[in-house]
């Protein structure tokens, strides 16, 4: 101690206050040891899972989410802690519950990440495939180029929930198939009008049916029905949940017809129905005002604009409820061949390109050739459900 004391001394040069200085030294020490467990905490954290450094689904500009008055400010918290990414907000609740945590989140595996098929058998008893209502949107001159395909393929898997909107009879196809096709008697141009009269008619079949789940696919879709059934799991139906991808990367601004022959501009997100979204009953029923017995039609007026524009002015505009952007559906404006082969089957919708792009389809090996299968959605298929009586046998040798 005495060396300590000395230079105290030398410049004050008195017992009593070195004493004090050394007392003061102790609590000083003192003081630093009670702090330390108070550091302590902020380290701990740093073992707990932390949010994974995740590639936002879609440049989402906050300052382009504009709200209506009203609107929630914690939005961006939100967003940043798994809005954007339902799948991440399982994986935590997996964590949490014990083993078995999906090795990586969706998002973190489409962005070129690899990770295994995640199987949610935990989740998936709380919600079974027959409380999805699924709407698939078509047309008479379709039925035969596309209808047929589907109902081959993903269609076979869902028969029960799975309900095809259409515009002409074809009674020969409903008795060969045994598919839920229902005329919806709108007309058959591709027109806005058209369009959201078949969207009206998918609305209110959906809330008579007394599902949990609306799901809306097109023709051109494919339904990965378990990715389907684990994205939904991880909500529940009573939430007010809007599922889908962005067609745009901002919100879309729409000017809203008032009374008295004034507008109002209003922005907006929506998922493209080209990819296929869905809509939990609790927000469904919540859209009724809008949307039931023919209200949607005439809320498609107010603001001119296609049926899945108009979902999204329901939900986020006059609801206030956000669209939970996710990338795991597929229309097939997007660049399809882009998609990792290995990230396929766990995405929620596929689609392919059609007369215009033929070669917009996802790259995936398996028994069928291109010219066999131009969608690739046999080949996806048979990867799926390989004891399909119309799949290759040989199949087994790649099935990676
Ligand atoms: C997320 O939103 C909920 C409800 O909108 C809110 O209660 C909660 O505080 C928000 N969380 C964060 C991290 O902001
Ligand atoms: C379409 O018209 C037929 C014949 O009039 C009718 O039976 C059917 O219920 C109508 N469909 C819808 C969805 O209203």
């Amino acid at each position: 101690m005495k060396p300590l004391h000395r230079p105290v001394r030398m410049h004050i040069a008195s017992v009593g206050v070195s004493k004090f200085c050394f007392l003061f030294s102790l609590a000083f020490c003192g003081l630093l040891l009670l702090l330390i467990p108070a550091l302590k905490p902020p380290t701990r954290t740093l073992d707990l899972p932390q949010p994974r450094p995740q590639v936002r689904p879609a440049p989402e500009d906050p300052s382009h989410r504009v709200r209506s008055p009203g609107g929630s400010d914690h939005s961006d918290e939100n967003d940043s802690a798994g809005w954007g990414r339902p799948i991440q907000t399982e994986g935590i609740t997996k964590e949490i519950h014990g083993p078995k945590r999906g090795t990586d989140s969706k998002e973190g595996e489409l962005a070129g990440g690899k990770g295994g098929r995640v199987s949610g058998s935990r989740s998936r008893d709380l919600l079974e495939l027959k409380d999805i209502f699924i709407a698939v949107k078509t047309t008479r001159k379709y039925h035969k180029s596309r209808l047929e395909l589907l109902i081959q393929t993903w269609v076979s898997q869902a028969k029960e929930q799975t309900y095809i909107f259409t515009d002409g009879e074809d009674k020969e196809l409903r008795t060969r198939t045994g598919a839920n096709i229902i005329n919806t008697n709108c007309s058959a141009a591709h027109t806005r009008q058209a369009l959201c009269c078949k969207m009206s008619v998918e609305y209110d079949k959906f809330i008579e049916s007394q599902k949990k789940w609306f799901c809306h696919v097109d023709d051109d879709n494919y339904v990965i029905l378990p990715s389907l059934l684990q994205l939904l799991s991880s909500y529940h139906h009573s939430q007010d949940v809007y599922l889908g991808r962005p067609s745009l990367d901002h919100p879309i601004e729409a000017a809203e017809r008032v009374k008295s022959d004034g507008s109002v501009s209003v922005k907006f997100w929506f998922a493209t129905g080209g990819a296929g979204f869905c809509i939990s009953r609790g927000l469904a029923l919540k859209m009724s005002p809008w949307a039931s017995l023919g209200n949607f039609i005439s809320t498609a007026e107010k603001i001119r604009l296609p049926d899945d524009c108009t979902i999204g002015y329901i939900i986020e505009a006059l609801l206030e409820v956000m669209l939970t952007h996710t990338h795991l559906f597929h229309s097939h404006l997007e660049n399809l061949q882009k998609l990792p082969t290995d990230t396929v089957l766990e995405q929620v919708t596929l689609s392919f390109g059609g007369f215009e792009n033929r070669r917009n389809v996802v790259s995936v090996a398996g028994g069928f050739s291109l010219f066999e299968d131009p969608t690739r959605f046999k080949t996806v298929h048979c990867l799926l459900y390989p004891d399909t009586n119309w799949c290759p046998k040989l199949q087994h040798r790649h099935t990676t």
